[in-house]
């Protein structure tokens, strides 16, 4: 379960995140969007622990990040839209490296190990160094790495950018899988038809403030459109004199 409260950060004068309070049950996936800039990664790296908030808390599975940030972060897979990998570490290496930091007891290391380089492809790639990898295997291998410690929330900002048509079904199946296991699910993104396939609920932000959450019926009951697709849904709240204007006060 992921709990956010008046959630805020302000670097200048308008805060990149405003009021944000957001509940996100077990085995959901939440989709967040908005436009550039909206304030997506700024959410996303207070969640995770990276950054701390003006103001407001984040609670992972009822631990609060801020009083018990180890114990916070142990709870997260945490996917970042700009991952860092060590091009001079083999998949493996760099599993196991990830596995230590999450105290992945030695003894199981290898068979998870072997379990997350199956589910995403890696296998043949496993003993080859990240320098020789596509943009593609970086990006199932950080999710991988993600994974290793069977974390109870994951936490993606941006999974699907760069990655090919069936590495898109793999990542959308393997969320549902771990949805179905319990484990809770953030994602960002800005692939409006992967949001709609694979989220339950979703999350519009625009200009830091969380201005929609719904269920895709939810949200296009909100702008009176009942067969619009979450593009059209989308474009209606976050861009004044679409056709579909949003419900007045
Ligand atoms: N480290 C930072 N310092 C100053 N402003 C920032 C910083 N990070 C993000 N911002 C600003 O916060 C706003 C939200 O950014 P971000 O969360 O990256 O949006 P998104 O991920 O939705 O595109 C933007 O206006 C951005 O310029
Ligand atoms: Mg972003």
């Amino acid at each position: 379960m992921i709990e956010l409260n008046h959630l805020t950060k302000r670097y200048a004068r308008v805060p990149a995140v405003n009021d944000l309070s957001l509940k996100v049950p077990r085995g959901e996936i939440f989709g967040f969007i908005g436009p550039n800039g909206a304030g997506k990664t700024t959410t996303i790296k207070m969640m995770a622990g990276l950054i701390a908030p003006t103001s407001g808390t984040v609670s992972i599975g009822g631990v609060d990040m801020a009083r018990n940030p180890e114990k916070a972060k142990a709870k997260i897979g945490f996917i970042p839209d700009r991952p860092y990998l060590y091009e001079k570490l083999t998949g493996m290496e760099f599993l196991r490296f990830i596995a230590r930091i999450y105290r992945v007891p030695a003894e199981t290391f290898e068979a998870k190990a072997r379990e997350n380089l199956e589910r995403f492809g890696l296998s043949d790639w496993a003993h080859d160094l990240i320098e020789a990898y596509s943009h593609g295997m970086r990006q199932r291998l950080i999710m991988a790495s993600a994974l290793i410690h069977d974390p109870e929330v994951i936490i993606v900002d941006e999974p699907m950018v760069g990655l090919d048509p069936p590495a898109v079904l793999l990542v959308k199946r393997i969320f549902r899988e771990s949805a179905e296991k319990g484990v809770t699910l953030f994602m960002s993104t800005h692939s409006l038809g992967v949001a709609q396939d694979v989220c339950h609920r979703i999350g519009i932000i625009h200009r830091g403030r969380l201005i929609a959450t719904g269920t895709l019926d939810q949200l296009r009951a909100r702008i009176r459109a009942k067969d619009a697709d979450l593009e059209r849904v989308f474009m209606a709240l976050t861009v004044p004199n679409t056709d579909a204007a949003p419900e007045g006060p």
